[in-house]
């Protein structure tokens, strides 16, 4: 399960006058995502859906508020208190101070990444892309091996990579650079480098919205398959997805939470409680896009008589 506490975000920014200003990219956002749910943030761009993501990641840390995952900080708070000072001294004593900011916002969980535009190494084979995430995770900095999970040899590392790339249907592609493939494909190689790591948790920002209409919905529904069979083996996974693709959220999603902008914040959470598998025609469908629509242009309108 992931808990999100009244996370709020506040950058410094320079203003237009050259000034520096406060900004609030996210305020108060609480969350709670059961195990093998999978969650659609939505909102138009500039809400903080990112950032709001990256806090998830253990990639930013907020400025108030926490983010558990099992129970489990994702991350530590630097120190505040003269003890706290001397315990954390101790405690990364035999890491130079360089290092010690990358130790300590390392993500202590089991996530796994997939962002939109720069989801894969352009210098590596398809098959390497995969095997080098499962070497990250094999040995890991800080060497802390996720559920202390076995190592997997040089062999185990491809046969799983060739396992995940079959999965998602790039069987024969494994010799070829991203750059041979379709938009469609790198976003497949993406997913099965996501998976391969059997995390318990993907985030994924913006994924298909580089991809032509068909291939999305393609890929959405391979995405659908994936999950659901993680679900029935090993790991329910829980995803949660960017997306500013209503009928995308509605499809895919258990719970839909709508961000409105300025600053970030949730306007609306709104439980999608259709069987799977699901049509994208059936009328509960539509009729729950339809509200969140609404909801957009109530957003859409008010922000225009402030701009005008
Ligand atoms: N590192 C940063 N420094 C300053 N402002 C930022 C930074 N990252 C994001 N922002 C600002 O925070 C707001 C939310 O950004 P983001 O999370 O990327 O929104 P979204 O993903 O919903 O489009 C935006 O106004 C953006 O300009
Ligand atoms: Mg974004």
């Amino acid at each position: 399960m992931i808990e999100a506490k009244s996370i709020t975000k506040f950058f410094s920014v320079v203003n237009e006058k050259g000034l520096a200003e406060g900004l609030t990219a996210v305020l108060n956002v609480s969350l709670r995502i059961p195990d093998g749910k999978i969650v659609s943030l939505l909102g138009p761009s500039g809400c903080g859906k990112s950032t709001f993501l990256e806090i998830l990641a253990g990639l930013q840390a907020p400025t108030d508020g926490e983010i558990l995952i099992d129970g489990q900080r994702v991350l530590e708070p630097l120190p505040s208190t003269r003890k706290e000072m001397e315990d954390y001294k101790r405690r990364y004593r035999f890491i130079s101070p360089l290092a010690n900011g990358v130790f300590r916002d390392r993500p202590k969980h089991d996530i796994a990444m997939i962002f939109q535009d720069y989801a894969v190494f352009p210098w590596m084979t398809v098959i390497q892309n995969v095997v080098f995430a499962l070497k990250l995770r094999n040995s890991p900095v800080g060497g802390e091996r996720p559920d202390n999970r076995k190592r997997l040899t040089r062999k185990e590392l491809y046969e799983k990579a060739r396992y995940y790339l079959n999965q998602v249907g790039l069987g024969g592609v494994e010799y070829k650079y991203p750059s041979q493939l379709s938009g469609g494909m790198r976003q497949r190689l993406a997913l099965a480098r996501a998976l391969s790591v059997e995390p318990k948790i993907i985030l994924m920002d913006e994924p298909f919205a580089a991809v032509d209409a068909l291939t999305r919905e393609k890929l959405q529904d391979d995405l659908l398959r994936l999950w659901d069979e993680t679900r029935k083996t090993s790991f329910p996974v829980i995803i949660v997805m960017v997306t500013h693709d209503v009928s995308e959220a509605v499809y895919l999603s258990d719970e839909v939470v709508v961000f409105s902008p300025g600053p970030g914040t949730i306007r609306n959470r709104i439980p999608i409680e259709v069987q799977r598998p699901r049509a994208r025609t059936d009328p509960a469908v539509l009729e729950i896009q339809d509200r969140i629509f609404a909801l957009f242009q109530y957003d859409l309108n008010q922000e225009s008589e402030y701009s005008i």
